[in-house]
């Protein structure tokens, strides 16, 4: 199994709070910056192609409409996913999965893959992620995420080799029991004012990594850090970075 340590500091959606949001660009950037890890939102295409996208529908962050999912890759590679961010971008593409894993490998960025599907698209979207990353010879390191139980279940059986993270807006009373079915190694939660020190400390003793999204000051990063929390997904890497080291 790879690491299942990720740094304390994880460019979340690549750079984003600089370049558009899980574009190789924001890839680059948060390179750039000095990230070691990102963390990046994955969909499949109506052709069943992996990209990254955050959203189910196309209009926040292209010039497209309709769902991800709707598109062939060719249609959505014809879409300017760059523009709606700020000028300088104008023309950046959508970025598939696999162009992704080369630019981490290249950069030697590790990937917290979030598998992101539209609702219902569950399995075949992990499916088809588990299919890329089966075919290849070597790999950066991976942590894979979702909000979804059901492709936590699968990715489980699929990349058995993958350490994984279950993802909640708050951990849930059954969180334990959910992990333990998963084989997850972290739990990833809002950095909101609900998580407390004594459920990190008990996260933390049943053997689990703390994460926290999505945490773009100095001030809330420390008051995580200091409840015990390894890490944070930050739209600003480089700010973060200055502050706190890798
Ligand atoms: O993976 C952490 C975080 O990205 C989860 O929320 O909506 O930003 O993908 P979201
Ligand atoms: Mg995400």
């Amino acid at each position: 199994m790879s690491d299942t340590k990720m740094p304390a500091i994880i460019a979340h959606r690549g750079a984003s709070g600089s370049a558009p949001e899980n574009t190789l660009a924001a890839i680059r950037l948060a390179a750039e910056h000095g990230a070691r890890w990102i963390e990046i939102d994955v969909n499949i295409s109506a052709d069943g192609i992996p990209v990254l996208f955050h959203d189910d529908g196309l209009s926040r962050c292209s010039n497209g409409h309709g769902l991800v999912i709707e598109h062939s890759l060719n249609t959505l590679k014809s879409l300017d996913c760059g523009s709606w961010f700020a000028a300088e971008f104008a023309g950046e593409k959508i970025a598939t999965f696999d162009e992704c894993l080369e630019l981490a490998t290249e950069c030697n960025l590790g990937i917290n893959l979030e598998i992101k599907p539209c609702s219902g698209w569950e399995l075949p979207t992990i499916d088809a992620i588990s299919q890329l990353l089966n075919s290849k010879k070597t790999l950066p390191p991976i942590v894979v995420s979702s909000f979804s139980h059901l492709v936590m279940q699968r990715a489980a059986i699929n990349l058995p080799e993958l350490p994984r993270s279950s993802l909640f807006l708050v951990a849930p009373p059954d969180w334990h029991s959910l992990l333990t079915q998963v084989g997850a190694s972290n739990i990833h939660l809002h950095g909101n004012s609900i998580l407390t020190a004594e459920m990190v400390t008990d996260f933390k003793n049943n053997g689990l990594g703390v994460y926290c999204y999505t945490v773009n000051t100095s001030d809330e990063a420390r008051a995580l850090f200091d409840i015990g929390v390894d890490g944070v997904f930050t739209n600003y890497p480089k700010e973060l970075l200055e502050q706190f080291g890798t």
